[in-house]
């Protein structure tokens, strides 16, 4: 059946319609507050695995924040690491990594994952820090289709995934050119339709750039880190030409010129003032990696959007009832 020019619906049948189209128009940028588990939920399951994806939604993330790469034959993965991590990999007979270990760009998928990645190495610094992740033997590295197919399967459709790039400027040898791994990342969100699900978040703002002219439509989040012994900012080398002093020494203008509509810093270089700063230039604020309860705490009172959190229910249960 066809229906009549909209000047003749009826006022509620409009209404309605009005009211459906506001929603589903609605930028995401005004969705509710963000909850990220990163790298799925590290404190809870293994790190970047389908475990840790549902570990993540059963404490009520609505995001899964995860990492990928570029395999030798072109596979876009999971993984945080340019280089297969000793301290939780082992190989197919089940012995543990020790370094040298092979970049991911060296592997082909099928040999990437003949690796599990189910468990931490006991007794290494690694393990000590996540005392609550329970192992999942078996796990391997998986693809950014399997987990997209997992989310598919498993969880809301509301879920959306921030995918951070993991590629250096320092070291070029090691993983994909930024064009390469933003065309294999693009074509894998095309195939499953998800441009308005994802997304695309790097330290190597070369990516996010290459992201906004190839994908227009594909939110970024520019990722900032400034303390003594880790700075992607000082340099330029990884703020794709932007320098901050020719920004004020404001990262959230250098965001702004860089045409990302979230920032997200370290949290622990966001103050007050910065947060009010990106928010009157019309940035959200997503800060990582937050663990700490009085931190989360705090951060939720100044009203940040979201926060990335290894335990995304502790963020959960900082946030108001609604
Ligand atoms: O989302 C940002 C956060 O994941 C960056 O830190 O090193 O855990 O990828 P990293
Ligand atoms: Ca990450």
């Amino acid at each position: 059946m066809r229906n009549p020019p909209l000047d003749r619906w009826p006022r509620a049948r409009l209404a309605r319609l009005l009211a459906v189209l506001a929603l589903t128009a609605l930028p995401w940028a005004a969705a509710a507050f963000d909850v990220q588990g990163h790298r799925g939920a590290r404190g809870l399951a293994p790190e970047n695995t389908l475990a840790g994806f549902r570990a993540a939604l059963a404490a009520g993330a609505t995001t899964w924040e995860l990492d990928v790469g570029l395999t030798r034959d072109g596979a876009v993965v999971v993984s945080h690491d340019r280089r297969l991590n000793p301290e939780l990999t082992r190989d197919a007979a089940g012995r543990w990594l020790e370094p040298p270990t092979p970049t991911l760009a060296a592997l082909s998928l099928a040999e990437l994952q003949a690796h599990d990645v189910g468990r931490l190495r006991p007794g290494s610094r690694y393990a000590a820090q996540w005392p609550q992740q329970r192992a999942a033997d078996g796990e391997r590295i998986p693809t950014l289709d399997a987990v997209f197919e997992l989310a598919g399967r498993e969880a809301p459709a509301s879920l959306r995934f921030n995918i951070e790039t993991k590629l250096s400027p320092l070291a070029p040898d090691e993983t994909a050119p930024p064009e390469a791994m933003v065309d294999a990342l693009l074509a894998v969100i095309d195939r499953h339709g998800l441009r308005g699900r994802v997304t695309v978040q790097s330290f190597d703002w070369r990516t996010l750039a290459l992201v906004h002219r190839r994908a227009p439509g594909v939110a970024t989040a520019a990722l900032s880190v400034q303390r003594p012994d880790l700075d992607n900012i000082a340099s330029g080398a990884w703020t794709a030409g932007l320098s901050l002093a020719e920004h004020g020494g404001s990262v959230p203008r250098l965001v702004k010129a860089l045409g990302a509509p979230v920032w997200s810093p370290n949290f622990r270089d966001l103050t007050p003032e910065r947060l009010a700063e990106a928010r009157a230039l019309g940035l959200r604020v997503i800060p990582w990696t937050v663990n700490d309860p009085a931190d989360i705490a705090r951060l939720v009172a100044w009203g940040v959007d979201g926060i990335i959190s290894d335990y995304p229910g502790r963020v959960v249960q900082a946030l108001p009832p609604r």
